[in-house]
């Protein structure tokens, strides 16, 4: 398999062919019809665009050759709608004028949960799993949830109306450990509501294992069931590997890495001397991250995880350089506002929209980008990554 910064084989000019797309059974994937090079091209020109336009007499910064990805196989976690009957599931989507599609075929999934989940469809059968019927309101499985980590192994997320099924899965278990020798994790979710939600809030682990190692620029990150992980392995890695070579240019002695999940800068930042904390929401994807700085040998000292609203996040000791990975939402005006006013001579931004990117900008005009660069974390549809290095 190629990395995301090799060469792209037969990516020049041409475009993925899916029947399900040609059908009109999925349109996800709104970009498909243009050639991937087109794509990257095209992410990068407009990106650079909505950041010019925003930036006021600020110097225009440095736009390196945006990171490709791999066209298709690329997406390391899958979120299946369960449709169709216990004899027969659909492993896809859900749309009111078609029903149930099935999509387990998907070429954009990596080739270890392709082969999986014909498997996790079986299993719907063996174990009696009632497929939710949206119409109806009835049946119990609703959705199956799929991570890939690089070393093949599998977790998956059973997203359930109840726990009426669960008896019946705990015995058969066995049997789809034996027919998927990889599956590392097996959690129930239980998401009770009639409403388009992914998952609910309570989580069964089934497993003797509850997180997934992922091994990424080698180190272990540690993913939780209900953390984040970026969707594209090979691109993250990459995400990680430039950020760090851009913050080890400007030597930092303290680093904070706000919405930083399992620790994924944080970890990669963390160098001799050097102070990280990371500040995330989720006390579970704290704790992984602690576990990934213990694994690497990283002392607590140094390297610290706290649970907490990046928005409203004031850290007494103030740190030479704050890294922000927030939601699509962006940061906002209040921590937009906070940096402005009080934030270090250094940010680095990663952003999945450079729309509300943009909006942060306009917020923090003291700081001029540096230096960017587009990551194709999203092929075949519009969304990207982009990395900014912003200074006073
Ligand atoms: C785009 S993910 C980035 C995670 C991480 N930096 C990485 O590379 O995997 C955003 C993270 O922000 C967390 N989050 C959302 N709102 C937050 C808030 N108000 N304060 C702190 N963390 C938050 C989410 O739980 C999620 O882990």
């Amino acid at each position: 398999m190629t990395g995301p910064t090799a060469p792209l084989p037969g990516a020049v000019g041409t475009t993925l062919q899916c029947g399900h797309y040609d059908r009109y059974e999925c349109r996800s994937c709104t970009w498909l019809e243009r050639p991937y090079d087109e794509q990257l091209a095209a992410k990068h020109a407009s990106t650079r665009d909505l950041v010019h336009a925003v930036l006021g007499g600020r110097p225009e910064p440095e736009w390196l050759a945006p990171v490709p990805s791999r066209p298709e196989g690329f997406r390391t976690k899958a979120k299946m709608v369960v449709g169709g009957t216990l004899d027969e599931p659909t492993l896809g989507l859900w749309d009111p004028r078609q029903g149930a599609v099935d999509l387990r075929d998907c070429a954009l999934h990596a080739q270890g949960i392709r082969a999986a989940l014909p498997v996790l469809a079986e299993f719907v059968t063996l174990a009696a799993l009632a497929p939710y019927d949206v119409p109806t309101r009835s049946g119990e499985l609703k959705h199956v949830l799929v991570t890939e980590s690089p070393a093949g192994e599998l977790m998956v997320r059973w997203v359930l109306r109840s726990t009426e099924a669960e008896a019946r899965i705990r015995k058969h278990l066995p049997w789809l450990a034996e027919t998927l020798p990889g599956l590392r994790v097996v959690t129930l979710n239980l998401q009770p509501a009639h409403a388009a939600l992914l998952e609910g809030e309570r989580e069964v682990v089934l497993t003797e294992q509850a997180t997934l190692p992922m091994e990424v620029n080698g180190l272990t990150l540690h993913l939780g069931p209900r953390s984040f992980f970026q969707t594209n392995t090979d691109v993250a890695a990459a995400l990680y590997r430039t950020a760090r070579a851009w913050v080890d240019e400007i030597a930092p002695a303290s680093v904070h890495d706000l919405y930083c999940g399992v620790g994924g800068f944080a970890l990669h930042l963390a160098a001799p001397g050097r102070a990280v904390t990371g500040i995330e929401i989720s006390a579970d994807a704290v704790a992984a991250a602690e576990r990934g700085r213990d694994g690497a040998g990283l002392s607590p000292e140094l390297v610290r995880f706290v649970a907490g609203d990046a928005t409203s996040y004031l850290l007494e000791d103030r740190a030479d350089l704050v890294v922000v990975n927030p939601p699509r939402r962006g940061l906002g005006a209040e921590l937009a506002n906070r940096l402005e006013n009080a934030g270090p001579a250094a940010v680095l931004y990663s952003s999945c929209n450079p729309e509300t990117l943009a909006r942060d900008l306009e917020v923090m005009r003291s700081y001029a980008p540096v230096r960017a660069r587009v990551l194709d974390m999203f092929p075949q549809t519009a969304h990207l990554e982009v990395l900014m290095l912003l200074a006073r």
